[in-house]
């Protein structure tokens, strides 16, 4: 069949957003963005308290120099700026983790709501070792690191539903020698096994992969 024979009998249904309250729309929203990747996200206080959590409104947004940002909401449950903003706003540093399926469970337990002297890395059982250039420590289990400097924070709004977006420039980079193919200069995606985010508490392999030769 065609595709526009397709497009005249299938049901559109047209929705503005307006209409919606906060939640109905953050459901359409994850649910529709998929998969995401998650930046799994180390940071210090001033008084060098550590904290992880992980940040699935991410992505790579340059090579050169290399830049990857997240976003952290507006935590809905007080309306206040979640620890890892207000740690990179004290401290300008960052380290962003991949997630691999070895510690997802451990890193799904880094989102639960800890008091700011709570460390996750004790919550959840992870190692921290220490950074080359930035404070914060990295996360021992994970394959792929990346230290970073705040580049830029771009603040969307304070209320509920909000967030910032969080730019870094990445100053160092980490990779577990069995993860790096280092004569072909890739990261080998079988090894690292990433998990990607979906909705609500939903995650995804990829181990389903093609490939589609460009014109
Ligand atoms: C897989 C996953 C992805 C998440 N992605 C985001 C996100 O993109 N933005 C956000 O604000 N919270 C996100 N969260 C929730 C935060 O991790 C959670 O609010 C956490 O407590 C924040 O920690 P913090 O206050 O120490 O910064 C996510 C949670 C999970 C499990």
């Amino acid at each position: 069949m065609r595709a526009g024979r397709l497009l005249e009998v299938l049901a559109v249904i047209h929705i503005d957003p307006e209409t919606l309250d906060n939640k109905a729309r953050y459901k359409l929203l994850i649910g529709s963005v998929v998969p995401r990747p998650i930046a799994f996200v180390s940071t210090v206080n001033r008084q060098g308290q550590t904290n992880l959590a992980p940040f699935s409104f991410f992505t790579a947004c340059g090579s050169s120099p290399m830049r990857v940002c997240f976003v952290p909401m507006i935590r809905s449950s007080d309306g206040q700026k979640k620890d890892t903003l207000r740690n990179i706003e004290a401290t300008k540093e960052f380290v962003v983790h991949v997630v691999s399926e070895s510690f997802v469970r451990q890193m799904s337990q880094t989102a639960g709501e800890y008091p700011p002297d709570i460390s996750e890395f004790d919550e959840a059982g992870l190692t921290p070792v220490p950074s080359t250039v930035v404070k914060p420590p990295r996360v021992a289990e994970a394959l792929v690191a990346m230290e970073c400097r705040l580049h830029q924070l771009v603040e969307l709004g304070d209320a509920v539903g909000h967030g910032t977006i969080v730019v870094g420039d990445v100053v160092a980079l980490h990779f577990d020698e069995s993860v790096l193919d280092e004569a072909e200069g890739k990261v080998r995606l079988d090894v690292l096994s990433p998990i990607g985010r979906l909705a609500g508490n939903s995650y995804c392999r990829i181990t389903d992969t093609f490939d589609i030769a460009r014109p």
